[in-house]
């Protein structure tokens, strides 16, 4: 289980500064995920890690030792560094055996041949291809082959494992299944995982921690639940499946509770703040389609605002539907089983709707006026977006 720090990592390609200056802590044993759209630096960083990369500027320690160290000169390739990767590619050996790729680590470590077989035998009964030894890598599935490549990666057991979006080329009942499995394999062999993928899903169910990435930045960096309740900005908000992102006026706080005035509406939605809130204050407020609740009843009681049904989406488990809020299009998921089928929502239908304030979030806070002292300063604002 190895720690890893990473201070003002920075990555040039020719004119393009592809990571602007990272700092970064993983703790023995986590699973950290980084998260972000094409081209936002997570295979950089990645590969800085590893060794694959010599980074421009910055430091990396790996379990205490120092890797990489630009001002120092020093850098430690990807074989010297005790590490495990594995690719969206698979990247095994074609002329190889399932079982010579699993052993290849193994003899670059020197291990005896009498250990080496039992090592194999041991990671690939770990993956669930016991039986599959003599096997040419080119005779097997993608997902075996996926594993071949987790049972490579873990052979030699090394104290931290690199994975570039591994799931990517898998159909998706088999991406669960394998990410279980990678989740699991962590668990068992007690390594450090340091996990890329574009897809939150993904990141929720496997990771520790998920750090989300933007333009060779990091954006925010927290527990699953945190950034899936608690994004801090119209960025992470989403790219978290946020589908309600909505500009505004804060014109009212109460407890944590701030009441938004949506731009352009007569519209308030309240919602809980994460940085420090006051009258007047720009902000943007953020909510899931899943989150807004449906009433029969267009009623004025406050909270409850009324819209018109201008689209429904049949989704079997869910039906989605774009509202009309007073000019303002809103989306909203309505689980079924919470529906009678004649009670189905149509188009042209008026209802009354209402956000829970615990799961709506006000974000990117702009202070209405000078802050008087740092601690109205919000860590990051970003600039504000306009719903989708
Ligand atoms: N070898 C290279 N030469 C020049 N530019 C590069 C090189 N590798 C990456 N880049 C640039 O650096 C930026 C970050 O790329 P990176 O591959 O890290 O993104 P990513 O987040 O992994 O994206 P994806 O999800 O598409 O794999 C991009 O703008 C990319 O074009
Ligand atoms: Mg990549």
């Amino acid at each position: 289980m190895t720690e890893v720090l990473v201070s003002g990592l920075t990555k040039r390609y020719g004119s393009k500064l592809a990571l602007h200056g990272l700092d970064l802590q993983i703790a023995p044993g986590e699973f950290v995920t980084l998260l972000g759209p094409s081209g936002c630096g997570k295979t950089t960083t990645l590969r800085c890690l590893a060794g694959l990369e010599r980074p421009t500027t910055g430091t990396i320690t790996m379990g205490g030792r120092a890797v990489v160290d630009t001002e120092r000169g020093v850098f430690v390739p990807a074989d010297k560094r005790k590490v495990g990767m594995v690719f969206q590619s698979y990247a095994l050996w074609p002329h190889m055996s399932v079982s010579e790729n699993v052993a290849y680590p193994l003899k670059v470590a020197r291990l005896g041949s009498q250990d080496r077989q039992q090592r194999v035998h041991e990671m690939l009964d770990a993956v669930g291809l016991a039986g599959y030894e003599k096997r040419q890598v080119t005779a097997l599935s993608g997902g075996q082959q996926q594993r071949v490549a987790l049972a490579r990666a873990l052979a030699a057991r090394p104290g931290i494992i690199f994975y570039d979006e591994p799931l990517s080329n898998l159909d998706s009942k088999l991406r669960y299944q394998l990410g279980q499995q990678v989740r699991s394999l962590h668990d068992q062999f007690e390594t450090t995982s340091v996990y890329v993928t574009h897809d939150q899903e993904e990141a929720i169910t496997l990771s520790d921690r998920i750090v989300v990435m933007n333009e060779g930045e990091i954006m925010q960096d927290g527990s699953p639940a945190e950034l899936f309740d608690r994004p801090n900005s119209a960025y992470v908000a989403d790219f978290m499946g946020f589908q309600n992102i909505l500009p505004g006026e804060v014109v009212g706080v109460d407890n944590g509770i701030a009441d938004v005035k949506i731009d352009e509406t007569s519209l308030v939605v309240s919602g809980t703040t994460t940085t420090r809130a006051t009258l007047g204050d720009r902000v943007n407020v953020a909510f899931r389609a899943a989150h807004i609740r449906v009433h029969a009843d267009a009623t004025s009681d406050p909270g409850r605002f009324e819209g018109i049904v201008e689209r429904t989406t049949y989704l079997g488990n869910a039906t989605n539907l774009l509202i009309r809020a007073d000019g303002l299009p809103l989306r909203v998921r309505l689980e079924t089983s919470d529906l009678r089928i004649d009670e189905m929502p149509a188009v042209g239908d008026r209802l009354g709707f209402s956000v829970n304030p615990a799961r709506a979030v006000v974000i990117d806070v702009i202070q209405r006026e000078e802050p008087q002292s740092d601690e109205f300063l919000t860590t990051k604002t970003s600039a504000l977006v306009a719903p989708r």
